[in-house]
Formats: C-alpha cells, sequence, structure tokens
C-alpha cells in the first residue's frame, strides 16, 4: 500500500490556466481541414471553422492557442494572409511536404478562431526569415486601436476593433529551423525586433517569449538569458518524447512492446529534470526570478502512420500517450510557480493530438480525455503533496522511472482535485490518501484506463473515454484506493 498525502493548507501556486495551452501549425492537416475547411465544406462550420472540432475543445477547456508555427512561423510573411482570399499569395510549405499553402487562414481567420474557442492567443512572429518592420507592422496590425497604416489596414480588412493578442513569440526555434543561430546571436536580435513590437495597449502588455533551448541544451538557456534580461517575458523551452531517442526510425505510435512503452515513459519523464535544470540556469543568470519557463512544444513524437505524407507528421494515439499527457501535466503543475504556458503539439491531426479528423468524421484521442480531466486544475492553487511509489526499470534506458505520479490543487469553494497517474503496463497499486487537518465529505472521481495499445479510431472511436471510478472506500480524513495498471483518475474532494 503506498502512502499518499496532499496538504490543502499548504498553497503553493496558481496553476497558470494556459499550462494546459495548445499549439496549431499550417502543418499537414493541422488548420486545413483539421480545423478550417472554409465557409463553404459541406462539413458544417462557422466561419470557415469546423464546428465539431471547436466544440470539442471547448468542451476539453482549451486555455490558449499558439499560432501559426513552429518552423512554419520563421517563413511565415502575414501580409499574404490577409484581405480578399482570392488574391492572397500562395506560398510552398517548404518545412513540412512541399504543399502549396493558399493563406486561406491568416490573422483574422486565426482570432476568429480563438474567439469561437474562448481561448487566449498566442501568435510566433518571424525572425528566422522576416523582418524587424515586418513584425512591427503585425503587431501594430493586430494591436493598434487608432490611427495607423495598419490599424486602417486592419479595419479594411474588415476589423475596426484591435485583436486580443496576449502572448507573441520573438522566433521559433531559431537554434535549429528558424535560423541556425547560437544563443548570443539570437539573444542580440532578440533585443532588436522586440524593441519595434510595441505595447500598444497599456493596459495589457504583450507577454513576450523568447526562443529558449532545444532538449538539454543549457549553454542556449545560459546565453540567450544573459541577453535578453528583462526584456522577455518567459523563455520557451522544446522537448519531445522519441521512443528509440533517434529521429530516424523514432518508433510507431501503436506498434510498441514493453520495453519500449517503458522507454517512452521513462523519457516522458525527463520533462521533470529539463525543467529543474533549466530554471536553475535561468536562476544564475537572473536572480530575481522575473523571467517564466514556458514548453510551447512537447509531446510525444513517432513515425508516421503507414501511407501517410511523411511531411504530415500524422501519427495515431494510444492509452501510451494518455499516461504521457497525465504524467506532463502533474509535473507542470509541480512547478506552477514558475511555469507560465505548456503548448502540447499539436491539436489535431499531428504529432500528439487530441482529436483526429478524416473528412467530415472526427475522434477524441486518449490524450484529449486526459486534458478534459485535468481542467479543473487550471486556475486553482497548487498545494502540498507527496506519494510514496515503486519504481520501473526501463532496460533501454538503463534508469528507473516512478509508477506513480501526482499532482493535487484546491479550488476557491475549498474543493481538492487530485490526478494520479499509474504508469505501469501491467500492475494495479493500492494507495492510502491522508489530507492534512481535513475531514472528508464527499468524494467523487473519474478514471481513464485501458490495455496501453487501447486507442480510437474511426471505426470505434469510444474505446478509450472517461468513466466514472468507485474503487475507493472514504476514510474520515482520506481515501483507499486501487489505481489500476495503465491509468489516470482524478479524485474531486469535497469537506
Ligand atoms: O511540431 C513540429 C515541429 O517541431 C515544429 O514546427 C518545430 O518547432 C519543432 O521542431
Amino acid at each position: 500500500m503506498q502512502k499518499y498525502l496532499i496538504n490543502p493548507n499548504q498553497k503553493i501556486a496558481t496553476i497558470n490556466k494556459d499550462i494546459y495551452g495548445h499549439f496549431s501549425e499550417h502543418l499537414g492537416r493541422c488548420i486545413y481541414d483539421g480545423i478550417y475547411v472554409g465557409e463553404k465544406s459541406k462539413i458544417p462550420n462557422v466561419n470557415g471553422m469546423r464546428s465539431d472540432v471547436v466544440d470539442a475543445l471547448k468542451e476539453m477547456g482549451i486555455p490558449v492557442l499558439r499560432w501559426p508555427g513552429g518552423c512554419f512561423a520563421d517563413e511565415y510573411h502575414w501580409k499574404d494572409g490577409i484581405g480578399d482570399k482570392k488574391s492572397r499569395k500562395k506560398m510552398i510549405n517548404t518545412h513540412w511536404g512541399g504543399v502549396v499553402e493558399d493563406n486561406s487562414f491568416g490573422t483574422h481567420e486565426y482570432f476568429e478562431l480563438c474567439r469561437q474557442l474562448g481561448c487566449d492567443t498566442y501568435v510566433n512572429g518571424n525572425v528566422g526569415s522576416g523582418t524587424v518592420q515586418e513584425m512591427n507592422e503585425w503587431v501594430e496590425y493586430m494591436t493598434f486601436d487608432g490611427v495607423s497604416p495598419m490599424a486602417q489596414l486592419r479595419e479594411k480588412n474588415g476589423s475596426k476593433a484591435p485583436f486580443d493578442l496576449k502572448y507573441f513569440g520573438v522566433g521559433n526555434e531559431s537554434w535549429g529551423c528558424g535560423g541556425c543561430m547560437d544563443g548570443d546571436y539570437y539573444g542580440s536580435l532578440f533585443r532588436r525586433y522586440n524593441t519595434y513590437c510595441r505595447n500598444y495597449n497599456a493596459e495589457k502588455p504583450l507577454i513576450r517569449i523568447a526562443c529558449g533551448p532545444n532538449v538539454d541544451d543549457y549553454n542556449w538557456t545560459k546565453k540567450v538569458m544573459e541577453k535578453v534580461k528583462h526584456h522577455a517575458d518567459a523563455i520557451s523551452l522544446h522537448y519531445y518524447v522519441v521512443p528509440s531517442g533517434k529521429w530516424h526510425g523514432k518508433g510507431t505510435a501503436t506498434n510498441f512492446d514493453t520495453k519500449e512503452y517503458k522507454s517512452t515513459i521513462c523519457k516522458a519523464y525527463y520533462m521533470e529534470e529539463l525543467i529543474r535544470h533549466h530554471l536553475a540556469v535561468m536562476d544564475s543568470a537572473q536572480p530575481d526570478t522575473r523571467v517564466k519557463l514556458i514548453v510551447d512544444e512537447w509531446g510525444a513524437w513517432y513515425d508516421v502512420e503507414p501511407g501517410t505524407n511523411p511531411g504530415f507528421l500524422y501519427q495515431q494515439n494510444t492509452m501510451r500517450d494518455a499516461i504521457i499527457a497525465g504524467l506532463t501535466l502533474n509535473i507542470f503543475n509541480k512547478h506552477a510557480d514558475r511555469i507560465m504556458m505548456a503548448n502540447i503539439a499539436q491539436t489535431v491531426n499531428v504529432l500528439q493530438s487530441v482529436i483526429l479528423t478524416d473528412g467530415e468524421k472526427m475522434i477524441k484521442t486518449p490524450t484529449y480525455y486526459v486534458f478534459k480531466m485535468y481542467k479543473e486544475h487550471q486556475n486553482n492553487t497548487l498545494v502540498g503533496s507527496y506519494i510514496t511509489t515503486d519504481k520501473i526499470h526501463s532496460d533501454n534506458d538503463n534508469k528507473d522511472f516512478p509508477q506513480l505520479c501526482e499532482s493535487a490543487s484546491v479550488d476557491e469553494n475549498g474543493v481538492i482535485y487530485s490526478t494520479i497517474t499509474n504508469t505501469s503496463p501491467t500492475k494495479a497499486e493500492k494507495i492510502k490518501c491522508q489530507l492534512a487537518d481535513t475531514r472528508v465529505g464527499e468524494i467523487t472521481a473519474e478514471i481513464l484506463s485501458g490495455e496501453c495499445h487501447d486507442k480510437n479510431t474511426f471505426d470505434d472511436g469510444d474505446c478509450v473515454k472517461t468513466e466514472q471510478f468507485t474503487d475507493f472506500r472514504k476514510l474520515k480524513d482520506g481515501f483507499t484506493a486501487t489505481i489500476p495498471a495503465c491509468s489516470v483518475v482524478k479524485f474531486v474532494i469535497k469537506k
């Protein structure tokens, strides 16, 4: 029996709702087909946005959406995506399959999508192949409420009122697809580009994001932090879980053995170490800890589904992905004091997506259900908690990882939410939970579980879904429960 302690009186930090954020790039069938089908499509839509996808994302509680990339951001020229759709320039999406991008989804469409979703906005600007003037004018176009060339152009294109832009990213992966720079050079460029991203709305200054490190590139973090100083509000980390650890032959999304399962989960846990170490480097460059960390690309990256365009990065999603999501979101919660936002890659039809579409069909993936289960953590207060756990060994990595992982938060009414992930593919675990200074009233619980290969398909979209969980017994000051193998469980505890 493992011991689980929750101390609702130990209030640690507000869990920024944007930790539950998403990312949509002009990549494969994410935007086109997956989100935007155009006003004339037979697929039910509002102003071109698929209604089924918008409804599902709202129900899941999407708090913020990053756009337009990714690698695409650093070759995106925003003026090509405004004005009359028929005369918008077409371009080649050189990063993602060499397909023609007709720019029918641009700035106005993105803000319309976020309006329908009721979510906050995060636009990523182009440093790699764009000019300072281009970035300066985009910010003016999106946010200036007054008389100016860009505000007038926006009005001519149908929006007199400025858009509500919350986050602005100055370049993406500038160490790689965004320009192959070194940290010193990028840090200087950040300062230059960022200078001309004006705060037109004094009451709502932009939250400025500097390109952060790839995985464990601590030197990048150091160099950029030393340069950007107080000019940035956050720095972004990218980390993907690749089962084989190799970009060629990553491993498939659905066909894996136990060794590979364990190795994938072991690699997902690596996120914790990365966050701790990058924060330590950031702190040594900036002891006042003003600059926050964001993780604006994370998730599992497998080989594409057989028979699909290799440039489209379309992959299936199983209970293994649900476990990755469950443990990663718990890790983010635990670092709520320093993580401002995280964005899983990518919302629809790419990498670890929450939704897959095929023509007019749509399915919710196991990862979708984890985000939906965890949504009450958004804006709650993280409280102190600790669980004892066995360790699981990953032969491929020669490393142990915890079988159980959890986080707990409290809402404004004193209701406690605890989310536990059992990463073992085979072993259920008994736990005894005790809540400090708390007399427990009502407890309800929900579970997502299955065999680790279980998935939803277009023929059976309901194979994996959340259910009510009843295998627990209430105690005066807590509960006992058996957490099934390969599961994510949420307890809602009222006093
Ligand atoms: O998410 C796919 C790609 O991964 C993004 O475009 C890029 O930023 C990262 O390398």
